[in-house]
């Protein structure tokens, strides 16, 4: 099925031609390629399509979205011209590694762009930030059996060419001000971002989240940055296994009761519970 402003066959073509990805996934991916003009959110619709029966890899992308989630029950907006994107996976992982979802793919996806030419960042847990303002963002959500993840649909959006908040960049924005842009259509973005995708899941599954915090923590903007966690001063050190935000408070510091503390002045902050803002414009 082809939608007038999204080819079927550009997007396999830019697939078939990323270095690193092979024939399976290229074959795999059109095979169960879901495009729609209008639809009211492709997270919604990849969960429908698993409760039918389609298998892990299923990919469902739409050219806007009426009813778009974002993350912590926000909305997403989806206006024509941005890339929405979802895909489904059986990771078969224990529940207590959700958040490790979201970081792989966060960091599988800008390090992806990055091979482009764009110097795309992360900011904790889940944003793929372009000159200090949000370029995209991921949600994964989760069906558990037995302990474990037994579906997983991981959505996301990326800026292209749809109007956007203050805080927000699109890519056709950033390009006026480039000499060589090297992405050319939605279709061309939306293979480097399902390449990404993939490639952070693989990497999670094969090496672990040891070598996800590796890449992940290269990539976020957020370290060293100072912040204000219960009337306490202290600054970002890393992010945990659990995708917990580590947080190295200033000496003489009182540990904040509701947080959990893993060393004398380091903390750890679940996602949604601080908000770390964007920094200044460029
Ligand atoms: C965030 O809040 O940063 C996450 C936004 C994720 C949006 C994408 S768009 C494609 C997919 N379908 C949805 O309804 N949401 C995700």
């Amino acid at each position: 099925m082809s939608v007038a402003e999204f080819s079927q066959k550009h997007f396999i073509n830019y697939l078939s031609n990323i270095r690193g990805v092979s024939k399976n996934l290229t074959t795999s991916t059109s095979n169960n390629l879901h495009i729609f003009s209008s639809l009211e959110s492709t997270n919604q619709t990849t969960w429908q399509l698993i409760n039918s029966g389609a298998p892990p890899g299923t990919i469902v992308i739409a050219i806007q979205q009426t009813g778009g989630r974002g993350q912590w029950g926000r909305n997403w907006m989806s206006k024509v011209g941005g890339l929405y994107m979802s895909v489904a996976f059986a990771p078969h992982i224990p529940i207590s590694q959700t958040s490790q979802l979201t970081l792989s793919v966060a960091s599988g996806i800008a390090s992806s762009l990055q091979n482009y030419g764009l110097p795309v960042k992360i900011k904790w847990p889940n944003d793929l930030i372009l000159q200090n303002r949000k370029l995209g963002g991921i949600l994964t959500e989760t069906r558990v059996n037995k302990e474990k993840i037994s579906h997983a649909v991981i959505g996301v959006g990326i800026n292209w060419a749809n109007s956007v908040p203050e805080t927000g960049i699109n890519l056709q924005s950033y390009y006026q001000k480039q000499s060589q842009p090297e992405i050319f259509s939605l279709e061309m973005l939306a293979a480097i971002v399902f390449q990404g995708l993939n490639s952070g899941i693989k990497q999670l599954l094969d090496s672990g989240i040891e070598s996800i915090l590796c890449s992940y923590t290269q990539l976020l903007i957020n370290i060293g940055q100072e912040v204000l966690v219960e009337d306490c001063i202290g600054k970002v050190v890393g992010v945990a296994k659990t995708g917990e935000l580590r947080v190295q408070l200033n000496p003489g510091s009182t540990i904040p009761l509701t947080k959990s503390q893993i060393s004398p002045l380091e903390i750890c902050l679940k996602p949604g519970t601080i908000n770390l803002g964007y920094g200044q414009y460029s």
